[in-house]
């Protein structure tokens, strides 16, 4: 297997490897933890042999509020038809961030993919915290903020279009909001990094609501500078994983009047201990 990197700073293209073999598991394992968004192409999964691989990793957390596939309830639909305007997952977030055990990880299979756009950007929560003054990050150790899921996926969306169009439900399960770390380290690799999203990241505790909406603009912006992103091109068949202990990821919405058509497992965390 060769390990290319999409970038200095995040993401890798894993060549040659499948996932559907036992020996090519601990080579992907150690390339997710380096690289933190692992993209291996051509691999055309049944959804068993997409389980199967989730599987490898630990047990699966079934998302609340996406759309599942009827055979398969484990795995999520993300769908765009070509008469829709909305992405699922358009704003820059970090699955299940406002869940108390937030998910390991998330692997995304291309079923369908349009002529042209559709990619995912991912962005270095690492890159991001390593690039900020010491000084700064003084200010951030010890604070924690509040991630919720009420106004994404709350009874507030009921009149979207992915609503309306049963890609997202289950708006009374949006009730459950958790604390986190704004520095963490990250459960696996040990390097520090932020935590915090501008999707589902509503309030660092403690400070009043503007100095904090001052502080989270800060740390978002920072985070969006590009030298801590990759960008992946999704092919049918392509497979790409991302950490979301590491990571903040966008669905890009350019592809209006075209199917695209992915399956998402995502995988159990556990709690965030601070940095
Ligand atoms: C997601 O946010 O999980 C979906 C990302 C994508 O469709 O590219």
């Amino acid at each position: 297997m060769e390990i290319v990197p999409l970038t200095g700073e995040l993401g890798a293209e894993l060549l040659g490897a499948d996932v559907r073999r036992d020996e090519d598991f601990e080579t992907i394992q150690a390339a997710f933890i380096e690289h933190s968004v692992i993209v291996i192409r051509d691999q055309k999964l049944t959804p068993d042999e997409h389980l199967a691989f989730a599987r490898r990793w630990g047990p699966i957390n079934v998302n609340r509020f996406f759309q599942k596939l009827d055979s398969h309830p484990e795995i999520a639909v993300v769908l765009k038809e070509p008469h829709q305007k909305e992405v699922i997952g358009e704003g820059w977030h970090t699955d299940h961030s406002y869940d108390n055990s937030p998910a390991l990880g998330s692997i995304l299979h291309a079923i369908e993919t349009p002529a042209y756009g559709g990619d995912t950007v991912f962005c270095s929560m690492a890159a991001a915290y390593d690039a900020l003054s010491d000084r700064f990050k003084e200010l951030l150790s010890g604070l924690y903020a509040w991630h919720s899921s009420r106004h994404t996926f709350g009874e507030s969306q009921a009149d979207t279009e992915s609503v309306k169009s049963g890609r997202l439900g289950n708006a009374a399960l949006a009730v459950q909001d958790a604390l986190h770390p704004v520095v963490i380290v990250h459960p696996l690799s040990g390097r520090k990094g932020l935590y915090v999203n501008p999707v589902f990241t509503t309030r660092i505790d403690g400070l009043t609501q503007a100095e904090s909406d001052g502080l989270l603009n800060i740390l978002f912006q920072h985070c969006m500078r590009p030298e801590f992103q990759c960008r992946v091109r999704w092919q049918a068949g392509d497979i790409t994983m991302w950490d979301n202990r590491a990571t903040w990821h966008k669905a890009i919405n350019d592809y209006h009047g075209h199917r695209r058509y992915m399956h998402r497992v995502t995988l159990e965390g556990c709690a965030l201990q601070a940095g």
